[in-house]
C-alpha cells in the first residue's frame, strides 16, 4: 500500500544532505520512496549501499559547481520535482567585542563572506540552476532553510540571522515569481533542537561568549526557554520538510513556517 506522503518517482536535491538536518531528511524521503540526489562537500558513507540516492560533490556557493551538479540530475533523471536548501553555516560572533577578551569572536570580514555565500548566495545559485527546469516542467517545489534568527534575530548571531532573514525574504519573492509556473517555494524555521554538527562545542563555547555565559550550561539554558520544554528532535524538522516537498503541501507556498516548540510564535 502506498505511503500518505508517498513520494515514489520524485527527484530530489538535498543540499547539505550528508549529515545533521539534512542526513534525516534524505532518511524520511527515501522511507516514502523518492530518488534523492545529496549535494554536499563530503559523502556519507552510509548511502553507498542506496542506488536511489546520487552522491554530487558540490559547493553551493560556487557558481560552476552549481550549474555541473544541476546538468548532472538531469542528464541522469531528466527532471527535477524538489530542492531542499538545507547547506548552511554559522559562526557565532559578537558585530563588536565589547567584552574584550576574545577578539576572534568578533565579526570579521571573512566571517561575513563565509556565511553569506553559502547561507545566501548558494540558496539563490541553486533555486536559479533548479528553476531554470522546473519552469520548462511547470511543476516543482523549493523548500528554504531559515530559521528562528532570521525571524527574530539572535544575540550573538547578526551575520547568520541576517542570512536567513534574506532566505525568508527568498522565499515570498520567489513564491510570487514562480507561482504561474505551478512552482512552490516554501521556508522552514527551526529553532533550537537536537545537537547537530553545527553546533559542536567550538560553535557552542563561541555563542556561550558571546552571550556572556558558562559555555557548559549554555544548552540547559536554552530548554528553560522553550515552552514545550525541550529541544526539537531532527526527524519533527525533517518529517516537515518531507510533507512540504511533497503534493500533499500542494497549496502552500511563499510562507516560512516556524518549528520551535513555540520559542517563536510568528
Ligand atoms: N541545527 C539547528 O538547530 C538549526 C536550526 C535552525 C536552522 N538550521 C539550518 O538547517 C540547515 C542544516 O543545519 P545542520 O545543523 O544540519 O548543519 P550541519 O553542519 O550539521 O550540516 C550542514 C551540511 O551542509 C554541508 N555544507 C556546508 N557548506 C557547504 C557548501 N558550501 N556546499 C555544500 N554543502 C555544504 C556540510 O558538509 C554538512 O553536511 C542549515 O541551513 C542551518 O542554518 C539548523
Amino acid at each position: 500500500m502506498a505511503e500518505w506522503m508517498d513520494l515514489t518517482g520524485k527527484v530530489i536535491i538535498v543540499t547539505g544532505g550528508s549529515r545533521g538536518i539534512g542526513e534525516h531528511v534524505v532518511k524520511i524521503l527515501r522511507r516514502n520512496n523518492a530518488t534523492v540526489i545529496v549535494a554536499d562537500l563530503t559523502p556519507n558513507p552510509d548511502y553507498e549501499s542506496d542506488e536511489n540516492i546520487l552522491f554530487i560533490n558540490c559547493n553551493v556557493a560556487k557558481k560552476d559547481s552549481v550549474d555541473a551538479m544541476v546538468k548532472e540530475v538531469i542528464d541522469k533523471y531528466g527532471k527535477i520535482d524538489g530542492l531542499l536548501n538545507n547547506a548552511g553555516v554559522s559562526r557565532p560572533r559578537l558585530l563588536v567585542d565589547f567584552y574584550g577578551e576574545k577578539p576572534e569572536y568578533e565579526l570579521s570580514e571573512d566571517d561575513f563572506d563565509f556565511m553569506v555565500s553559502i547561507n545566501q548566495k548558494g540558496v539563490f545559485l541553486c533555486s536559479q540552476a533548479v528553476a531554470r527546469h522546473m519552469i520548462k516542467q511547470k511543476n516543482g517545489v523549493i523548500v528554504n532553510m531559515s530559521s528562528e534568527a532570521g525571524m527574530q534575530g539572535s544575540k550573538g548571531q547578526s551575520c547568520y540571522s541576517g542570512t536567513k532573514g534574506a532566505v525568508l525574504s527568498y522565499t515570498m519573492s520567489w513564491a510570487k515569481e514562480l507561482g504561474p509556473f505551478n512552482i512552490r517555494v516554501v521556508g522552514v524555521a527551526p529553532s533550537i533542537n537536537e545537537r547537530t554538527p553545527m553546533n559542536d562545542d567550538a560553535a557552542f563555547a563561541a555563542l556561550a561568549y558571546t552571550r556572556g555565559q558558562d559555555p557548559n550550561n549554555v544548552s540547559s539554558d536554552y530548554e528553560k526557554v522553550i515552552p514545550m520544554g525541550r529541544a526539537g528532535k531532527l526527524d519533527e524538522v525533517a518529517d516537515l520538510i518531507c510533507y512540504l516537498l511533497s503534493d500533499r503541501a500542494s497549496y502552500i507556498s511563499g510562507t516560512t513556517i516556524n518549528i520551535s516548540g513555540a520559542k517563536s510564535t510568528r
